[in-house]
């Protein structure tokens, strides 16, 4: 990996809240006023690639792959492969995810590897003798893992988007090296593994404790990690591909690890655990993206069963209707008259703000009801997107809070932190927009020993009773409800955005939840709207609102005049958390003058990587 090191990166990172520490600026550069009109080189490439992932090794392993003659697709399947021996927490072979590819020309295409119910599987499974749901069924316990998705799903994007010019063993190749030899564990690994939760889960497993805890003890900074078992499945996974994952040792070692790891907790599964059979039927979907546009920029994102997309897309087509330049004007105006402007003034206004969590509010309700796996239900998504109805939930927004809104009728009738995106650009102008998760960090903590990678705990994402919350905070209804062979609705929100032309502008993505959604919203919005550099808008404070709880929730670091403002003048309710942080977005810009701006959010240890 030495020779990686050698890789010229940039590292996009800064302070998390330095603009309003800054105070009163002339002409804040986080206001850079831009011609509308200017559109850059509509057909050109960008100047160089770029891979932002959540962990500096396999950010390096994705640019090495591009420097090879990889396309982005290629390295963001090197990349994943690499962020699951590095990053345990989320980076899986045991997980699942989405994938969304946007060619330089031509047409996007989407891919859910999504993790499956087993076909035994049933809510009755996850009640108690009361017919109330057991909260830690679906979190850490054979119960809470789906058939795993990711290893068919990586295959699939080499094997249709791939460049060709590189084998698939080439792309496993430097995950391969990183576990055989091993590699230092970081501090965010190192914290992640004292995180109260997940030590419980890692030290009730066995092979988790000796691998991740040996002698009863979390790894720490430094130390050195090596998963042999997990060499030995990349190394099956790159001689066999993905049917090397769902049949064979590697199925065996997930099965029997299951039923294992049940009759340790009690025999609650018995003979309805997953199976070879479960394994073996598991197929990745091709979906259509979903396409918006917010102020004619084009933005593409992931459809059913994943809720990012359609979340998205209502919120920035409800604020569409918002005089939201409003603020960025004034700030326009006051730089033209050389009025020195407050860094804080370049972002939201209270009253945007309040636009947005209305909005939020409004997508949220929406999808607790209407979302859920499109191959059992039918989620109403152009109804959702129609503009009378977006119309109808525009004007329904008031001056003041409103907690009680509904969910949209038919005419008839909560943040752990380990999910992981990853975005790439390759200097032909094709992107890769890519989440993965096992859900909580380090999924439900049963790890396959024989192979190596923690499973899913994917299955606490259905709605298991109604009203009854999973670990996000979020309830749902009948369309999220467990079913055998049905994937859990999910808030992954890959996203890439593109202008006149066809020119992409923005690669992006974040872990985080239901977080993500918002976190990839804003970042949007500060860029798009209120023309912040990516890096200043990733940096910038965020809020979250979802429905239910009725309250927002706030990162640290907002104004408190727009607090308060938004308390006594709008009635929202509000929930300051500044020990928290929101989302953790990798995105990378292309600029007018086809340069890059590649930022790894600073809330995690990730890191951007341009190529030369
Ligand atoms: O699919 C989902 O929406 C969740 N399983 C994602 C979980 C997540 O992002 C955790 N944190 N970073």
């Amino acid at each position: 990996m030495k020779s990686l090191l050698s890789e010229r990166f940039r590292l996009a990172r800064r302070l998390s809240q330095p603009v309003l520490l800054l105070g009163l600026i002339g002409l804040h550069p986080a206001c850079r006023a831009a011609d509308p009109f200017d559109q850059g080189d509509l057909l050109a490439t960008p100047l160089h690639g770029a891979v932002v992932a959540e962990h500096p090794l396999a950010a390096q392993v994705g640019v090495t792959i591009l420097n090879m003659g990889g396309n982005a697709a290629d390295a963001a399947v090197a990349t994943a492969l690499a962020l699951a021996v590095v990053y345990p927490q989320a980076g899986n072979l045991g997980g699942g995810g989405f994938a969304l590819w946007v060619p330089h020309e031509g047409e996007p295409w989407s891919l859910d590897f999504r993790e499956t119910t087993p076909a035994g599987y049933g809510t009755e499974l996850y009640l108690n003798v009361d017919g109330e749901v057991v909260g830690d069924r679906s979190l850490s316990t054979p119960l809470g893992v789906g058939v795993p998705g990711s290893p068919q799903g990586l295959f699939e994007l080499y094997k249709v988007h791939g460049s060709r010019s590189l084998t698939f063993a080439a792309l496993c190749a430097p995950a391969i090296a990183l576990a055989h030899d091993g590699f230092a564990v970081d501090a965010w690994l190192a914290r992640d593994l004292r995180r109260a939760s997940a030590k419980r889960r890692l030290m009730a497993d066995p092979a988790a404790r000796n691998l991740l805890s040996p002698g009863g003890e979390p790894l720490s900074e430094g130390d050195i990690l090596v998963p042999p078992a997990l060499a030995r499945t990349l190394e099956r996974y790159a001689r066999g591909g993905q049917a090397a994952f769902y049949s064979g040792a590697t199925a065996d070692a997930v099965v029997r690890t299951l039923i294992e790891a049940d009759m340790r907790l009690g025999n609650i599964v018995g003979d309805r655990h997953m199976t070879a059979e479960d394994l073996s039927s598991y197929r990745v979907q091709v979906r259509k993206p979903l396409v918006g546009w917010f102020r004619g920029h084009q933005v593409i994102s992931m459809g059913p069963p994943s809720s990012g997309g359609l979340a998205l897309l209502q919120v920035l087509a409800i604020l569409d209707g918002f005089p939201l330049d409003d603020d960025r004007n004034k700030v326009r105006r006051d730089q033209e008259l050389s009025i020195p402007v407050a860094a804080e003034d370049c972002g939201l206004s209270a009253r945007s703000a309040h636009w947005l969590i209305e909005a939020m509010r409004r997508a949220f309700a929406d999808r607790a009801q209407h979302l859920g796996d499109p191959d059992f239900v039918d989620v109403p998504v152009d109804r959702l997107l129609a503009p009378g109805w977006i119309a109808d939930r525009r004007i329904s927004i008031s001056e003041r809070s409103d907690p009680g809104v509904q969910a949209w009728q038919d005419a008839a009738p909560k943040e752990s932190f380990q999910t992981t995106h990853l975005s790439v650009l390759d200097k032909a102008g094709n992107a890769v927009s890519m989440t993965t998760t096992l859900n909580t960090t380090f999924g439900s903590g049963i790890l396959v020993a024989d192979a190596g990678f923690l499973l899913n705990n994917e299955l606490d994402d259905f709605s298991l009773a109604p009203g009854v919350p999973n670990t996000y905070g979020l309830i749902g209804a009948e369309a999220n409800r467990l079913l055998p062979g049905k994937r859990p609705l999910s808030s992954m929100t890959p996203t890439v955005i593109r202008e006149g032309g066809g020119r992409i502008s923005l690669v992006i993505g974040s872990p985080g939840g239901p977080r993500i959604i918002t976190s990839v919203m804003q970042v949007i919005l500060r860029v798009l709207v209120y023309e912040q550099s990516l890096e200043d808008a990733i940096a910038s404070p965020r809020l979250h609102q979802q429905w239910k709880p009725e309250w927002t929730r706030f990162e640290g670091g907002w104004p408190a005049s727009l607090l308060e403002t938004l308390e006594s003048q709008h009635g929202q309710e509000l929930r300051v958390e500044p020990e928290v942080k929101f989302g953790s977005v990798q995105a990378i810009q292309v600029l007018n003058n086809r340069e890059l701006e590649a930022v790894s959010d600073s809330r995690r240890g990730g890191r951007a990587v341009v190529q030369p």
